[in-house]
């Protein structure tokens, strides 16, 4: 394997385990807001992540490559609401696919057929991650609409009751 696309590959799968730590310290922060059931969607999110490292630790070696595992820098532990927890993993997950899409133009470049057709399954990974953030942002915002919904519903109910004399 090129050196190139080793480093590239090692690269990547340091950021996948960096993706990880992200989605545990938002499970962290959704815990706190007695969500249950997203706190166990980002728990799912994190393991996730972290068989998209093995997946190319795995590759790495069985190409004959070297796995460089690296430090990782402190992940955002703080955040303002569900919705901005959301926000933040589909901005993180763009950047996810813009850089397996730039490891598939260096696999181009450099003519590795096979690491081609390994990374295909990351390009198609990647749609479904985009879209189950955006799915679960546009749930939680329509989620909000209702609850105003039925708020204001409430609200319309008063009435004008003269003062009594
Ligand atoms: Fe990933």
């Amino acid at each position: 394997m090129e050196k190139q696309l080793e480093a590239a590959l090692n690269e990547q799968l340091n950021f996948e385990i960096e993706s990880a730590h992200i989605y545990l310290a938002m499970a962290g922060y959704i815990a706190t807001l007695g969500l249950e059931g997203f706190e166990s969607w980002f728990m799912v999110q994190y393991e996730e992540e972290i068989s998209h490292a093995r997946k190319f630790i795995d590759y790495v070696n069985e190409r004959g490559g070297r796995v460089n595992i690296k430090g990782f820098i402190d992940p955002e532990n703080e955040f303002k609401s569900l919705l901005d927890a959301l926000e933040i993993s589909l901005n993180h997950e763009k950047e996810v696919t813009r850089r397996i899409n730039n490891l598939m133009r260096i696999a181009y470049e450099v003519h590795d057929y096979a690491a081609i057709s390994f990374l295909q399954w990351y390009i198609d990974e990647q749609v479904e991650e985009e879209d189950n953030f955006t799915k679960l942002i546009d749930k939680v915002k329509l989620v909000k609409d209702a609850g105003l919904y039925h708020l204001d519903k409430e609200v319309g109910l008063r009435v004008f009751v003269p003062i009594a004399k």
